[in-house]
């Protein structure tokens, strides 16, 4: 049985609000947000889907849900706004994303506080989220002038080969609540610049945050005579109406985050109809702490890996391989470090790890701890934390669990803070162990040996697609294409030169000579009267 009791635990317990429920001023600050923001959900609220605040359990708003009937509709307005957008010159689409981006900057504090309020990650990570939205604005900004293709050597005589891209279609997005706003912002900007309209299907976690973000560029689009309307809509509804935007023919591109089991049954939907999907599912994310590293920047970049957004990144470090000639004194320096971190409310400045979005985030917690110790493992921490009488919110302390090897679920990825700790001898065991789970994602190796740094980022290293040295796994920048291998779907959504994701490519054969030779050196004579 889950361990549900509610545990004391004074002196790590800081700052959880003590106004909870208290005519609920979550809801309160959520609503004045989207009034400094200048929009409102009014037309949105229904009784359909009730949005809950990780950080008291508190009820932030009840929301009307679209059918998947309504997400034809949408795809209908979709395909109408592609016609006209891309026809726009791609700098002139540059320019509603600068105007976007220019509104998220002024908004930042705001915005940053409703992420914080919906998602329960702490302030500064909702601040580096939305800095991550202004991010990828700049980048899609230059982009909308560097979209480019090839020129390639024709082998007949006065011919020209080249090739272009054009705009693709309809993009839909499907996100997750963990990084409710950047993952959108991502894939949404470079395919506006790219010439597609877009629909997003956000989690039904976090709509309040896409609602805020799509609003903002909505009012973008609203004051930019270029851009149609429906560039960019918001479906609020549950997995059907993913289902709907994966099998509908006109979606041209689907791009999904979240879990493999949704990915694959996306990936089959959208296959089955020769679409294109891009996708980023799970992680199960692997550091490799080497006998050469500077062991305590190793210890501070595996400890934000592991606890930052409380363990719910696609990128946390789930997995430590740690040289067995230091692993007994890091393991007992992590424990001691993961006793100071403060967990609490994710708006106190002094907080390091916020709550986990529900309990059925807690509940699957639990159940890893104790298949865990099934397997051998030793855990420290894992425990539930009183939240100042919130039965809802569930606060837990980051656990480390010693395992005797890569058993069963340490090859699972549990959306939690929790940390497995494995030994290693060699540098060949220790990647065999990296790379030896479904998912590839993220990998980093702590060394100061430049033979084990680069040979980890050799095609004999790891199989992720992110490989850091001396970082911990988390905490991509939006310049590198973001993405992993394996069960994590191959997809990049962004970054890098994946724009290519968001647009068709053309291959153009010019013929300006007066004869017609053939390629391949073909012999096709014909007698034709002149
Ligand atoms: C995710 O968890 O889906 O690299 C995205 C990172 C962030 C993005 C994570 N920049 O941790």
């Amino acid at each position: 049985m889950a361990e549900k009791k509610l545990m004391n635990a004074p002196e790590n317990i800081a700052k959880i609000p003590s106004t909870l429920h208290a005519n609920s001023p979550l809801a309160a600050q959520a609503a004045d947000t989207f009034d400094q923001l200048g929009l409102s959900i009014d037309d949105r609220r229904g009784s359909d889907l009730p949005v809950f605040s990780p950080i008291d359990g508190s009820e932030l708003a009840v929301l009307r849900t679209d059918t998947p009937a309504e997400v034809d509709a949408m795809v209908a307005n979709a395909r109408a706004a592609f016609a006209a957008w891309s026809q726009v010159p791609a700098p002139h689409r540059g320019e509603l994303i600068r105007r976007y981006g220019a509104l998220v900057r002024e908004h930042k504090e705001p915005l940053s506080l409703l992420l914080s309020i919906e998602n329960g990650k702490i302030l500064t990570e909702a601040r580096g989220e939305v800095q991550e939205v202004i991010d990828i604005c700049e980048y899609a900004v230059g982009l909308s002038r560097q979209l480019f293709g090839l020129t390639i050597a024709s082998e007949r005589p006065e011919h020209r080969l080249t090739e272009y891209w054009h705009p693709m279609g309809v993009l839909g997005l499907i996100s997750a609540f963990n990084f409710p706003a950047a993952v959108w912002a991502w894939g949404t900007t470079v395919a506006l610049v790219c010439g597609d309209s877009a629909i997003w299907k956000p989690s039904e976690k976090t709509p309040l945050t896409a609602l805020a973000f799509a609003g903002l560029l909505a009012k973008a689009a609203d004051e930019y005579d270029l851009a149609p309307a429906h560039l960019i809509q918001v479906v609020v509804g549950d997995a059907r109406c993913g289902t709907a935007i994966a099998d509908h023919p006109d979606v041209a591109i689907v791009s999904a985050t979240g879990s493999v089991r949704m990915g694959q049954d996306v990936a089959v939907r959208v296959a089955g109809r020769f679409g294109r999907s891009v996708l980023e599912l799970g992680g199960n994310n692997a550091a490799i702490i080497a006998p050469s590293a500077d062991l305590d920047l190793a210890l501070r970049g595996a400890v934000f890996a592991a606890t930052g957004t409380c363990g719910q990144r696609c990128t946390t470090l789930r997995r430590l391989i740690v040289h067995n000639s230091i692993r007994e004194a890091f393991v007992q320096r992590l424990i001691a470090t993961f006793a100071t971190l403060r967990i609490g409310s994710p708006l106190d400045d002094a907080t390091h790890v916020g709550p986990l979005i529900d309990r059925m985030a807690f509940d699957g917690m639990q159940r890893a701890l104790e298949q865990a110790r099934a397997e051998g493992g030793t855990v420290h921490g894992g425990e539930r934390l009183d939240a100042a009488g919130a039965a809802d919110a569930y606060y837990v302390r980051p656990a480390i669990i010693e395992m005797p090897g890569q058993s069963a679920i340490v090859r699972e990825e549990t959306f939690a803070p929790i940390l497995y700790v494995m030994g290693y001898d060699t540098l060949d065991e220790a990647i065999a162990l990296q790379n030896g789970v479904s998912q590839g994602l993220s990998s980093s190796i702590f060394t100061s040996d430049v033979r084990e740094a680069e040979r980890f980022q050799s095609a004999q290293g790891s199989d992720c697609g992110i490989v850091n040295v001396n970082i911990g796994t988390s905490g991509a920048e939006i310049g590198g294409a973001f993405g992993g291998e394996k069960v994590t779907g191959g997809g990049r959504v962004s970054g890098s030169d994946s724009w290519k994701n968001y647009m068709r490519r053309a291959t153009a054969t010019v013929n300006y000579s007066a004869s017609l030779p053939l390629a391949q050196g073909v012999k096709f004579d014909l007698d034709i009267d002149p």
